[in-house]
């Protein structure tokens, strides 16, 4: 049986295995995405890379259940969206378009935590260069051991001497295995080094902080292929030209997904951003048309931001729908509804939508002011800056209630908006002051209330 090859075929988008190839990945369905890879059956695995404890199996009631304990890693930003610091032992993946600040935000953190023992290990940075960026952001760095190398057998073996208690790796696209046989950055090489990370994590209760370059449409082999691998992913958005950074927890083993973090890019390093209201709500001058704000929530805050849209005539034939930070299918919907439930004749026009901020939005409280923002630019009828919006829309016009209302009006309420438009169906328990809840049922109702 040794050295007999075998061929399968890899998607170099999200990393799917077919026996054969295929001019369509049934996976994740880009074309001309499969590429040819042969297996060595006679290869040594990478288990046997490095020695840790032998596995039994276990009871599970002998099993003593502990909290977990987190390292803490003085950021109050990053804790939160990790679930209070990081797990020992755990694999954090850090994914975001090149030049978005991955390498600002982990080397950030052992300058903030100068007694936590750190090994920072470079792939793309000569050592240099990392203490180049060291001192632009300052801090003391005195105990924090930065290692330059790409091999991940070298970097384990140095770790199981170092025994640190974070190590941090930038990033997977530049490390490989002996184990695997193409070149670092290719869709076996990123799963070999992670699945070797994790192993060597989950073995040495070593936290690890993996670092992984996404482009926009997710097209380049990355992050993608290794969500299910790895125990955390924090995922970078916003746009890299602007000055503000999202972090998003997209997936989260000990803690709660669909938290947000926002930061600031200084010419120090990233900064804290508590407040997020302060930079996502408007700062034009009023009685600009086609612009409202929406009082959303993403995991467990609540915040305010403005929702941007141009309606203008279609130029050309057919009419474009474009949008930022918002799923055009929804948008479509909405611009559907719009049509067949409240008579608004958009069909001929081209719609663009933008979130401020570069924030991307899933919450459907969202609906309400996409619609407000469009009929608004339509009619080139400016919204009073002291209303806000929360309601999702339903396929027959009617505005649907949406979750934990009270947290969204008091914090209107804490940045001194006024009005607050929600359905007709919500419930809500507390009594607030200063602010006024306007209830509307469907789209005519609204547009009776808000355009009279
Ligand atoms: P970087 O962390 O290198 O991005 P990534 O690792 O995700 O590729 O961030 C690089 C950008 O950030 C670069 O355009 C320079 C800018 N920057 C600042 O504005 N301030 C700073 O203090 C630092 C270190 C970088
Ligand atoms: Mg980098």
């Amino acid at each position: 049986m040794s050295g007999k090859s075998k061929t399968v075929w890899f998607c170099t988008s999200c990393g799917n295995e077919s026996p054969k190839w295929m001019g369509r990945c049934p996976s994740c369905g880009e074309w001309n995405t499969m590429v040819e890879k042969t297996l060595e059956s006679g290869v040594k695995r990478a288990r046997n890379t490095f020695s840790g404890p032998v596995h039994k199996p276990v009871a599970l009631k002998e099993i003593e259940s502990s909290e977990e304990t987190r390292i803490s890693l003085r950021n109050t930003e990053l804790n939160r969206i990790l679930g209070g610091g990081i797990v020992p032992g755990s694999l954090v993946l850090i994914g975001g378009e090149p030049g978005i600040g991955k390498s600002t935000l982990s080397l950030q953190i052992p300058l903030n935590c100068p007694d936590l023992k750190t090994l920072y290990v470079t792939g793309e940075e000569s050592i240099k260069q990392v203490k180049m960026r060291g001192d632009r952001l300052g801090g003391n760095i005195s105990d924090c051991l930065i290692f330059s190398e790409t091999r991940i057998e070298s970097i384990i073996e140095e770790a199981e001497s170092i025994r640190p208690q974070l190590m941090i790796v930038d990033s997977v696209q530049t490390m490989y295995s002996e184990s695997a046989e193409s070149t670092p950055g290719s869709v076996s090489q990123i799963k070999e080094v992670a699945a070797t990370l994790l192993r060597f994590a989950k073995e040495s209760g070593i936290a690890v902080i993996l670092i992984g370059h996404i482009t926009k449409d997710g097209y380049i082999a990355g992050p993608k292929i290794l969500e299910h691998i790895v125990d955390v992913v924090l995922q970078f958005e916003g746009d890299n030209r602007g000055s503000y950074r999202i972090l998003r927890s997209i997936k989260n083993r000990f803690g709660s997904t669909s938290e947000l973090a926002v930061f600031e890019m200084t010419g120090n390093g990233l900064r804290e951003v508590s407040n997020p209201s302060e930079l996502l709500i408007p700062m034009h001058e009023q009685g600009l048309s086609g612009t409202a704000v929406s009082a959303m929530l993403d995991g467990a805050r609540s915040f305010l931001f403005e929702v941007q849209a141009l309606v203008s005539s279609a130029a050309y034939g057919t009419a474009q729908r474009s949008a930022t930070g918002f799923d055009v299918r929804r948008l479509n919907m909405l611009l559907a509804v719009l049509e067949r439930r409240a008579g608004f004749h958009l069909s001929a026009k081209d719609v663009f939508l933008n979130m401020a901020g570069g924030l991307r939005i899933t919450d459907p409280a969202c609906d309400l002011a996409v619609v407000c923002a469009v009929l608004s630019s339509n009619f080139d009828f400016a919204i009073p800056p002291d209303c806000c919006f929360a309601g999702e829309i339903g396929l027959s016009g009617e505005i649907r209630p949406v979750s934990q209302p009270d947290k969204r009006i008091s914090e209107a309420a804490r940045l001194g908006f006024k009005k607050i438009y929600l359905s007709s169906f919500t419930k809500i328990d507390q009594k607030f002051e200063g602010i006024q809840i306007i209830k509307v049922a469907d789209i005519p109702a609204l547009v009776k209330s808000l355009f009279k």
